[in-house]
């Protein structure tokens, strides 16, 4: 069931993340972010990105705390991975996690996030309703690229400061980001707004989203798989981060398959060493028909030497990963897909492995 949670709105975000309400560590005690209270979750395009979301917003949440999981992309791919019908401009409750703890999503709409802000500087109250119908803030969000970015990285603040009661409104923000390619101009986007407005209301608000994440309440994390261009990526990624001075989290290493063999098996399957006649030897003492053995084992030695060589390959990626020295999770392959079910099994994943 949806539950909207209390009213969003710009002019409620005034806690700084230096707060005493900000340290409270509403991560495990075991984690490497205690202190973290917006998490960017990016990597290369199809890696996994907004699952690893999903799931970090669940493992954060375990122990009764709030998360916001936020989709900037306009692409409902969060609504797609918790089975629900598509989001609104919203905060929505999305699902639950242990001890009471909550999960809301909302897909930021850039035109109406374009709409509040113009609101919260220039109090344009219905005069905002016409500029949309005009199709105004269309055109300004098409006319300058740059522009969505300022008013994705702005909402998203927003909701890491917001503040209700005395308290913060949410205890971590979960951000599925744009892919490594762009995950550093689309962080950076308002430090180029800071500097074009030297003074003013809008240079105040730029200052104030780069302070949230440039600070060490901020992780970006990134997630890939164990093969070489998603590697590749994540490392130069990490790289342009740093250059840039952003908060670098950890690696998130998804879709990792055990070996199917002993280490010994393997050695010999890579190197050739796994004959047919062992192989049918080996299918035989495991009962299965002589006749049946004997024409299984070309194809099965085959599999097995292409099996080793990606287990081999696997391990080259993870020690070139190492060379990042961040902290790593990794995450199964769910061979049955992501359900909701598989997203708490990743979120328990996470959440052993330090990232909540
Ligand atoms: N651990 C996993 N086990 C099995 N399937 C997975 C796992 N993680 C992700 N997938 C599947 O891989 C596909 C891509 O995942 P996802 O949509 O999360 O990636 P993405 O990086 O967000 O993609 P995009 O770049 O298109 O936004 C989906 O079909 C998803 O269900
Ligand atoms: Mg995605």
């Amino acid at each position: 069931m949806r539950a909207a949670p209390a009213p969003a709105t710009l002019t409620t975000a005034r806690a700084d993340c230096g707060s005493a309400d900000y340290a409270e560590n509403m991560a495990g005690e075991q984690s490497h972010f205690g202190g973290v209270r917006l998490h960017v979750v990016s990597g290369k395009g199809g890696t996994g990105k907004t699952t690893v979301a999903s799931a970090l917003a669940l493992a954060l949440a375990g122990g009764g705390r709030k998360v916001l999981l936020v989709e900037v992309e306009a692409r409902q791919g969060l609504a797609r991975v918790f089975d629900t019908g598509p989001l609104p401009y919203d905060e929505v409750k999305i699902a639950s996690a242990p001890a009471k703890g909550e999960v809301f999503a909302l897909a930021i709409d850039p035109e109406a996030a374009l709409l509040d802000y113009l609101d919260m500087f220039y109090n344009l109250g219905r005069a905002g309703s016409a500029l949309k119908k005009m199709g105004a803030v269309d055109f300004a969000t098409t006319v300058a690229p740059g522009l969505r970015d300022v008013l994705l990285t702005g909402k998203t603040c927003e909701a890491v400061r917001r503040v209700t009661g005395g308290k913060s409104t949410y205890d971590a923000v979960v951000m599925d980001a744009p892919p490594t390619g762009r995950i550093t101009q689309f962080l950076n986007v308002n430090s180029e707004v800071a500097g074009l407005a030297r003074v003013g209301p809008i240079k105040n608000q730029a200052d104030s989203v780069m302070r949230v994440i440039r600070s060490a309440h901020t992780a970006v994390h990134l997630v890939t798989l164990l093969e070489e261009m998603p590697v590749q990526e994540t490392i130069d990624g990490v790289l342009d981060l740093r250059d840039a001075s952003l908060p670098v989290g950890g690696v998130i290493v998804n879709q990792t398959q055990p070996p199917e063999l002993p280490e010994q098996a393997l050695s010999r399957a890579r190197i050739g060493k796994l004959t047919h006649s062992g192989v049918t030897a080996g299918l035989i003492a495991a009962g299965i028909d002589p006749n049946m053995a004997k024409k299984a084992a070309p194809g099965l030695t085959l599999e097995a030497q292409r099996h080793a060589e990606r287990v081999e390959l696997q391990k080259q990626e993870r020690s070139r990963l190492s060379t990042l020295a961040l902290p790593t999770a990794e995450l199964p392959y769910l061979s049955d897909g992501v359900d909701l079910g598989g997203l708490y099994e990743l979120a328990a994943g996470l959440k052993d492995q330090g990232f909540a």
